[in-house]
């Protein structure tokens, strides 16, 4: 299963925001239309919303009188992942070649995503099981990192997939991740499917849980790595950082070459995307809160680098703890 895809002239990608309940594949032949669906999050992850920013850059090159601005409001949909405004700048280099040129880029970016994935869940493996010299591993994730989150194995959770595929992993906890529920809903869907054994905890038991020694390891995805190594990514796993550091156990980021942002020096330069208080105050449309309550809704953090035990690419580890950067 490919979770974004280009076919038949158009961009399908499953709906995220439909899972669990239903599995069901959107069509889109509009930049607008894809716009709208990176917004709302039917498509998210960060290694997804390259594919998406570049095959929303195709989609410009064929149909709109003004690709530039096209892409601009693609590149502009979601500001923390730095893979979006990467995957919509390298189809732009290739708008010259025309509608063609622009789709091949952005196929090759597809694929390479693909290689990408199976190449950090080999990695990761090998480095879980070097960092916690154990056999069988129990892994504590946040967000979803899998399959939804890029076009196929994922990043994090692709690694907790090979750790599976190994028989290696005695059990993911993954964390629920209020406000929009990718930990319930998506990574334990992905989960489920592959038949790995897992729970799901309260966002807020994270840290607690690692000082008591329920997990060997925690791994998180990215959306953006900063040349010093500071990380962004979900809300939750900078207290996750520190839980992991306080328990000693290992933190490690899992993310592709092209998360890392080296035009960025420090996470301090990382803009965070704010979402709609009503994403705090309602779960899925119901109102919890009280009427005239207000939120505040980060959708990320920064994890600062020296809380990071390792950076896993397709290519290298990385040392943050040991002074190596990006
Ligand atoms: O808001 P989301 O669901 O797009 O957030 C996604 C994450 O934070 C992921 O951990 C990150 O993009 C890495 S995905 C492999």
């Amino acid at each position: 299963m490919r979770t974004i895809d280009w076919v038949d002239g158009a961009v399908e990608l499953v709906d995220q925001t439909a899972l669990p309940g239903r599995f069901h594949v959107i069509r889109i032949d509009t930049v607008d239309g894809l716009v709208d669906a990176i917004r709302r999050l039917a498509v998210r992850g960060a290694p997804a919303l390259g594919v998406a920013g570049a095959l929303g850059v195709a989609l410009a090159a064929r149909d709109e009188t003004d690709p530039l601005s096209a892409a601009a409001r693609l590149r502009a949909a979601r500001p923390t992942a730095v893979n979006l405004a990467w995957g919509v700048d390298e189809a732009l280099g290739h708008l010259d070649g025309g509608f063609e040129a622009v789709l091949g880029r952005a196929l090759r970016i597809r694929d390479e995503d693909v290689e990408a994935c199976r190449a950090m869940g080999e990695r990761g493996a090998d480095l879980v099981r070097e960092l916690t010299g154990r056999d069988r591993v129990r892994i504590m994730t946040v967000c979803n990192t899998g399959g939804l989150a890029a076009v196929e194995r994922g990043t994090a959770l692709g690694v907790v997939r090979t750790l599976h595929e190994r028989g290696q992993l005695t059990e993911a906890l993954a964390l629920e991740t209020r406000p929009l529920l990718q930990g319930s809903r998506l990574t334990a869907w992905e989960l489920g499917r592959m038949g790995a054994p897992y729970r799901l905890v309260a966002d807020s038991a994270g840290p607690f849980l690692l000082a008591r020694g329920h997990a060997d390891a925690v791994l998180i995805g990215a959306d953006r790595i900063a040349a010093d190594g500071d990380t962004a990514n979900k809300i939750g796993s900078y207290a996750l950082a520190l839980g992991a550091r306080r328990a000693g156990v290992p933190f490690v980021v899992v993310a592709p070459e092209t998360t890392v942002d080296l035009a960025t020096p420090t996470g301090a330069g990382i803009e965070i995307e704010e979402r709609d208080p009503e994403e705090v105050l309602s779960v899925r449309g119901a109102r919890l809160a009280p009427e005239g309550a207000h939120a505040l809704n980060p959708a990320f953090d920064v994890t600062p680098h020296d809380l990071v035990t390792a950076i896993v690419t397709e290519r290298r580890v990385i040392r943050p703890d040991r002074g190596e950067r990006p």
